[in-house]
């Protein structure tokens, strides 16, 4: 049976002398509860094995150089072909990095948009969301942003003397949170869903005022300032390392809302080829690209064109349409 690589008697970490054939030529999931020795079958005895095969093959020299995976335990396995591992992983972690900058067809792009586009708005480098001048100011060409989701900021049954506000120094003792109890703007014995639409808003989104009502402790230079935009410029903006457990917790992210995900700006978006901009061509399909790409017909660009067309076309022959 040269069909099935044919296990018999495995007992790597917690296998109980297990014994199946696998069938090739299809695909094979593995499932079964966190625990119960997926792993250990796929990654611990089947790819370790193979790749402990294939070590052997080379020269003692090399077979130091490569890594070492522990010894796999089982009485006998059969018609193990040479595996190879693939994780999922994000090349690069980059959030700059998308498969159009990775393969180019992003600058091909970029030159062929600067090239014949109307209205002309400048060269290639303009069309990079990576560019100052052709990146969304919102995002910074990202395409998202990170939010505040203020149901998880506050405690609504809470008031400030309580702890309403779930964030380090805006506890009861922390010293932020005197600048809120302090300012006599708020009964910091009320609860926050008792609040009226004005002091929530003034609570929440004030961008700077001089508190009405402040106590003596209330620091006599200073201006109040909301929760958001403080929690924004203290800590959000400045990436504050010293709090990202409890940033990602309050932090959601979203589809930006001035580029709507397109990493560019405005004046990028207006640029168009047969009604179609560069964001649109990035939310296209390989194959609705291609297309695209295809109808496009313009001596002067022809060699991006073809450019275009070739590495389109290797992505569809891979299967990444
Ligand atoms: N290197 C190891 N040495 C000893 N025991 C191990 C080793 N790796 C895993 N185990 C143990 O073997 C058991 C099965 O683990 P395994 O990782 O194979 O489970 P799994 O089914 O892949 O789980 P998950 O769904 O969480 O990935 C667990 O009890 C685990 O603690
Ligand atoms: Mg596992
Ligand atoms: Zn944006």
């Amino acid at each position: 049976m040269n069909n099935f690589i044919s296990i018999k008697g495995a007992k790597t970490n917690n296998l109980k002398n297990l014994s199946l054939d696998i069938p090739k030529q299809q695909i094979t999931v593995v499932t079964g509860v966190s625990g119960s020795g997926k792993s250990s079958l796929v990654f611990d005895t089947l790819a370790a094995e193979s790749q402990r095969l294939l070590n052997e093959t080379y020269s003692s020299y090399i077979q130091q150089l490569l890594p070492h995976y522990p010894q796999p335990v089982f009485d006998t396995i059969e018609n193990l072909p040479v595996s190879i591992v693939i994780n999922q992983k994000k090349i690069g972690g980059n959030a700059r990095s998308t498969v159009g900058t990775v393969t180019d067809i992003y600058s091909s792009l970029r030159l062929l948009f600067s090239r014949i586009a109307t209205p002309f708005i400048g060269y290639s480098m303009v069309y990079s969301f990576n560019n100052p001048q052709g990146m969304c100011p919102i995002c910074n060409g990202l395409g998202e942003t990170k939010q505040i989701n203020l149901n998880q900021l506050i405690d609504f049954n809470k008031s400030l003397n309580e702890g309403a506000i779930d964030f380090p120094t805006f506890q009861p003792g922390g010293w932020r949170l005197t600048r809120y109890t302090e300012s006599g703007n708020f009964d910091n014995d009320k609860k926050i869903q008792d609040y009226s639409q004005s002091e929530l808003e003034l609570l929440l989104h004030d961008i700077g005022s001089a508190p009405k009502n402040p106590t003596k402790k209330w620091p006599k230079t200073s201006t109040y300032i909301g929760i958001i935009p403080r929690i924004t410029k203290n800590f959000v903006e400045k990436d504050e390392t010293k709090y990202t457990k409890q940033l990602n917790r309050i932090l959601e992210v979203r589809e930006c809302s001035g580029c709507h995900g397109t990493r560019v700006n405005e004046i990028v978006r207006s640029a168009k080829i047969d009604g179609k901009s560069i964001a649109d061509c990035v939310t296209m399909s390989i194959t609705e690209l291609l297309l695209f790409i295809k109808h496009i017909h313009s001596p002067n660009v022809e060699i991006v064109l073809n450019d275009l067309i070739k590495k389109l076309e290797s992505l569809q022959n891979v299967g990444l349409s």
